[in-house]
């Protein structure tokens, strides 16, 4: 019998997170003990109703959503007008609900579980890092088993500015103290995240297959391969930190630490040294491996 790796997703759906969560709740290897949300792409209220219309999609209301921070530890949140998650967050794909509340105190949730499994719980976060940093503040390091996280740009250019990636971008402060934890840490930047794209064709083709999961994933990212056009869409951000959890061989890179600037035109810029440390930064991936799994996902609702 398996034992199952429990997981907390702290999360700002997003097209991406929402896929995340649809991923994980079809995946074997996951106990998910609850959904916590963090104000990112959209306003915190956005992206809490956006886990949960995602859970509800799926039949999943068992799973429990908890509001976490509503801005940035230091800094006000900006919220870019236009982005690949649409006005509402979802890809404006006209998802019904959400049709019940989250549930208040992320933070009272995560130091609940982190006390009742010490050292079992993995946090898989791909917003940025408020919710983790402010955990960190009350529970010591040892208590978390392991951090998946999608944030920074390391050898390639932001996706915000040149300098710096949107998770990153938005709460750099966070980013610098989970960095510096000393938690076991692997993180999927978008050096990986740009190698694993879609064709405008390809994604057509996606749209061809009728299973509910498939409608799910092409409804909601239909916005983000039209909006512009582009030769590729490499629009697999967070999924990827997932998936490298279901599959360590999909993403290998270094062992080290990370810096995070914050002050000035280079705000939110994340420069990687290898050597000494408890960050370990994705370099290269498997893409075709991604899609392999992706597509049983979408054709058979089957997850590792
Ligand atoms: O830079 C990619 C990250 O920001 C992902 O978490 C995605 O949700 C985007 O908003
Ligand atoms: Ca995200």
């Amino acid at each position: 019998m398996m034992v199952k790796r429990k997981i907390i997703i702290d999360c700002d759906p997003g097209i991406d997170d929402a896929l995340v969560i649809a991923l994980a709740l079809h995946s074997p290897q996951l106990e998910i003990l609850g959904i916590t949300t963090v104000a990112g792409n959209k306003e915190l209220e956005k992206t809490s109703a956006n886990a949960i219309r995602t859970l509800e999609y799926f039949g999943r209301t068992d799973i429990a959503v908890y509001v976490g921070a509503g801005k940035p530890l230091v800094r006000d949140l900006n919220v870019p007008q236009e982005s690949s998650h649409g006005k509402d967050g979802l890809g404006d794909a006209g998802l019904p609900g959400p049709k019940r509340q989250a549930k208040p105190n992320a933070l009272g949730f995560m130091k609940d579980a982190l006390k009742k499994y010490p050292g079992e719980v993995t946090i898989l976060a791909t917003g940025p890092l408020t919710n983790i940093a402010l955990l960190l503040q009350d529970v010591d390091s040892s208590a978390i088993r392991e951090l998946f996280i999608m944030n920074g740009a390391f050898k390639v250019r932001g996706n915000v500015t040149e300098f710096a990636e949107y998770n990153a971008f938005i709460d750099p402060e966070a980013a610098r103290i989970v960095y510096s934890s000393g938690i076991p840490t692997k993180v999927v930047g978008l050096d990986v995240t740009n190698n694993v794209a879609v064709t405008r064709e390809e994604f057509v083709m996606m749209k061809q297959i009728d299973t509910p999961q498939a409608h799910f994933f092409t409804m909601t990212h239909d916005w983000a391969t039209t909006r512009k056009q582009k030769e590729r869409y490499a629009i697999f951000w967070d999924p990827l930190a997932l998936m490298w959890m279901l599959v360590p061989t999909m993403i290998h890179g270094q062992m080290g630490k990370i810096e995070v600037e914050a002050v000035g035109e280079k705000t939110g810029q994340t420069t990687f040294s290898s050597g000494p440390g408890s960050v370990y930064v994705g370099e290269t991936v498997n893409a075709a491996q991604f899609f392999d799994h992706l597509h049983k996902f979408l054709k058979f609702g089957e997850v590792v």
